[in-house]
């Protein structure tokens, strides 16, 4: 398409979408979204929101708790401990609080989350397999797996008897091995960054799962850089929640520029 039409078009549809939300009031309700909020020394901004932060600052499935200092991110049913946040590459390092600082839960949950929101891709991370409930006396296991000793650790999965355990990187689950953890009844996977895949015992174990891992978070990204260079506030809408806004004041008025940011340079 021609330039200078795709310019001029894209300056009338901005003229029609952008309109005023909220005139200018005391206090004005976005001025809030300017101040981040604080967990345990760690700063958070779009898309997160919660405690002082309301909802129309940030993207709704990004809510924080913060819970003894601790600031906490719910990823469908396991509760997740953020480590650091990174505005400019979109990251955050998160552990699974479940795991923290005790590898035997009540509960067995694999490390899941919406693709659509989160990447976990490109990090050079590593998946480490926890198998509960594994059979004992498995009479040739030395000889299947001469490390099994390593990787076993105690953990009565719900008071059955059943206590051992096992440990393994997920990409080193080979035949012999995976015959001997067929016999488990239940097992979950979590990522550890690559520096920690080589776990040798449980404290390395537990080490990596208290390292964390990383997320690049989609949560309009490119507008939210778009608004921020235009001195405006990254947010979504309370009426239409789905939808990215970008709160904007001009002249004391603010402006909201909703879902259709793309269409304004
Ligand atoms: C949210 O969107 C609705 C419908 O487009 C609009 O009327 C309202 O002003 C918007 N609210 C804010 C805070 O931008
Ligand atoms: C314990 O039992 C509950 C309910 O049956 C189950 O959800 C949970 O995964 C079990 N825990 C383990 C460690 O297997
Ligand atoms: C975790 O995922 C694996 C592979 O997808 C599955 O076999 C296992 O049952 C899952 N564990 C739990 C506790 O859901
Ligand atoms: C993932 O998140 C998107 C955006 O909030 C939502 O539309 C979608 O339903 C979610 N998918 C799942 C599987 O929860
Ligand atoms: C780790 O496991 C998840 C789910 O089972 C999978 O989607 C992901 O690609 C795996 N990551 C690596 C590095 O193998």
């Amino acid at each position: 398409m021609n330039p200078h039409l795709l310019i001029a078009i894209t300056v009338v549809l901005a003229t029609l979408i952008h309109f005023p939300a909220l005139r200018c009031q005391e206090p004005r309700p976005y001025d809030i979204c300017r101040e981040s909020i604080e967990c345990g020394d760690i700063d958070f901004e779009y898309p997160f929101w919660g405690l002082t932060r309301p909802v129309y600052c940030g993207h709704p499935d990004f809510q924080l708790t913060c819970q003894s200092d601790v600031p906490v991110l719910a990823l469908g049913p396991v509760n997740y401990r953020v480590l650091d946040t990174d505005l400019t590459t979109h990251t955050i390092t998160i552990a699974r609080n479940d795991l923290w600082s005790n590898i035997c839960p009540q509960y067995l949950h694999n490390t899941t989350y919406n693709s659509t929101l989160f990447d976990g891709n490109n990090f050079g991370q590593e998946n480490v397999s926890l198998y509960y409930g594994c059979q004992d006396n498995i009479p040739s296991l030395p000889v299947m797996w001469p490390l099994a000793e390593t990787f076993r650790f105690d953990c009565d999965v719900n008071g059955t008897g059943r206590t051992d355990s096992y440990f393994y990187r997920t990409s080193l689950v080979v035949q012999n091995i995976a015959n001997v953890l067929v016999k488990c009844d239940n097992h979950i996977t979590v990522p550890v960054d690559g520096s920690y895949a080589n776990i040798g015992s449980e404290n390395d174990l537990r080490s990596g799962l208290q390292a964390g891992f990383k997320l690049r978070w989609m949560a309009n990204n490119d507008e939210c850089d778009r608004c921020v260079r235009a001195d405006g506030q990254c947010g979504s809408n309370s009426t239409l929640p789905e939808l990215f806004a970008c709160y904007h004041s001009e002249g004391g008025k603010w402006f909201s520029y909703l879902g259709l940011i793309h269409l304004w340079v």
